[in-house]
């Protein structure tokens, strides 16, 4: 039985086989489910569960660490479906368990697990639950990433379970920091979790990094990936989320032209657009981007950092273009309200490529300008000058 302490036993499943997390995340190295079991004098607690895809052997495991004793609490620290899809069967399986679990938390559970009469112990920050010998102390870390999201605590053993904070998606067979054979890879999966999964919750991340840094810790209690210990990854884990999350230091406005272009109508727009943004804000950042030519990943980091943007696309079977619609699929839209946003295009025969993604961008809170450049086909001298024009409008509302 591997253990993290001897009062600490570890029942995670691994897949080493996903590669797509959540439907639309990318996952080189697979992942891992972890969970855990904290055994007091008195009482038993399970630590998170498991996906439910993975019930036979999150269960076999849970056998092997409860040894013929039966669980007394189930800590659910985040209730996303990969870590509790097992928890019906979990149910079922020990009918007087307790569920352990946030406010918010309880209230997404009862639809995970459709009981509506399914009774739980609400804890909020600072709650503590005695196991005899063994304490469990609830931090509340709503938006880590969800809003149900709390650590768990234990101060005895000086490890802290996490959820999904500082995890990664990223499986190897040792399931400790210290057992890694690839750390260059770990760490490059560990970024993109960061990215994908924490980036949105900037000022959360922040908070839950000081309520971490403010503990006795030896060991993070992931919920993906290696188990971190001090003096290996949890110091650097908490490290590079520090600088990850750090706030952005800019003296210029941000303001990224995007646009793809079929047959360089579009591309003649769009430095157009640039040149008027230029002139009216000297001091801005006005960087060029063919979606085509450029990184989705980035041009999505871009974006969701950007002060303002101007997005140019042509229309193809009365719509945008898929490379446009793949860069706004990586909004934020935590922190894009109001953010201001022009939309211009070529087209060739009925052009609703611009209005289509004017009215998405709306529906999503950002602040649309209101004119809308259009040009069939090929722009004239008087087009292009509209373009500056509307360049210029664009940046006055900034
Ligand atoms: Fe790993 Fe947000 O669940």
């Amino acid at each position: 039985m591997v253990s993290v302490t001897p009062s600490i036993l570890v029942t995670s499943v691994l897949n080493p086989n996903m590669r797509v997390f959540d439907v639309m995340m990318h996952t080189e190295y697979g992942t891992s489910y972890n969970s855990y079991v904290m055994q007091g004098c008195e009482k038993v607690a399970l630590i998170e569960a498991a996906h439910a895809d993975f019930v036979d052997a999150y269960f076999e495991h849970l056998d092997a660490a409860l040894d013929g004793r039966t669980p007394d609490y189930l800590v659910l620290d985040h209730t996303e479906p990969d870590h509790t899809g097992a928890v019906a069967a979990l149910l079922e399986r020990y009918p007087d368990l307790t569920v352990v679990i946030s406010r918010p938390g309880a209230l997404f559970l009862k639809s995970i697990v459709n009981r509506d009469d399914l009774d739980c112990l609400i804890v909020s920050d600072g709650d503590t639950l005695d196991l005899g010998g063994r304490t469990l102390q609830f931090i509340s870390a709503p938006l880590l990433h969800w809003p149900d999201t709390m650590f768990t605590y234990c101060p005895e053993e000086r490890a802290v379970f996490t959820c999904d904070f500082l995890g990664a998606h990223y499986c190897e067979p040792g399931i400790f920091d210290t057992k890694i054979t690839y750390p260059a890879a770990y760490e490059s999966a560990a970024k993109h979790y960061f990215d994908s999964i924490m980036r949105p919750f900037l000022p959360s991340v922040r908070d839950g990094l000081g309520k971490l840094r403010a503990l006795d810790l030896d060991y993070a209690c992931v919920s993906h990936g290696p188990i971190l210990t001090r003096g290996c990854e949890l110091d650097r884990q908490i490290e590079r989320y520090g600088a990850w999350s750090a706030e952005a230091v800019r003296d210029r406005l941000c303001i990224p032209v995007f646009y793809c272009s079929a047959y360089g109508n579009t591309t003649a727009l769009a430095e157009r657009v640039a040149v008027g943004i230029r002139a009216a804000l000297p001091e801005a950042e006005v960087g060029l981007y063919d979606l085509v030519d450029h990184d989705l990943a980035e041009m999505r980091a871009l974006m969701n950092a950007s002060d303002a943007f101007a997005l140019g696309t042509p229309t193809i079977n009365r719509d945008a273009l898929p490379v446009v619609w793949e860069l706004l699929a990586g909004i934020d839209s935590i922190n894009f309200t109001k953010r201001p946003v022009a939309v211009f295009g070529s087209y060739g025969w009925s052009g609703e490529g611009v209005p289509r993604v004017a009215e998405h961008l709306a529906s999503l809170k950002a602040t649309v300008f209101e004119q809308r450049l259009r040009v069939k086909f090929v722009p004239t001298l008087e087009d292009l000058a509209s373009a500056d024009a509307f360049g210029r409008a664009f940046a006055a509302t900034i």
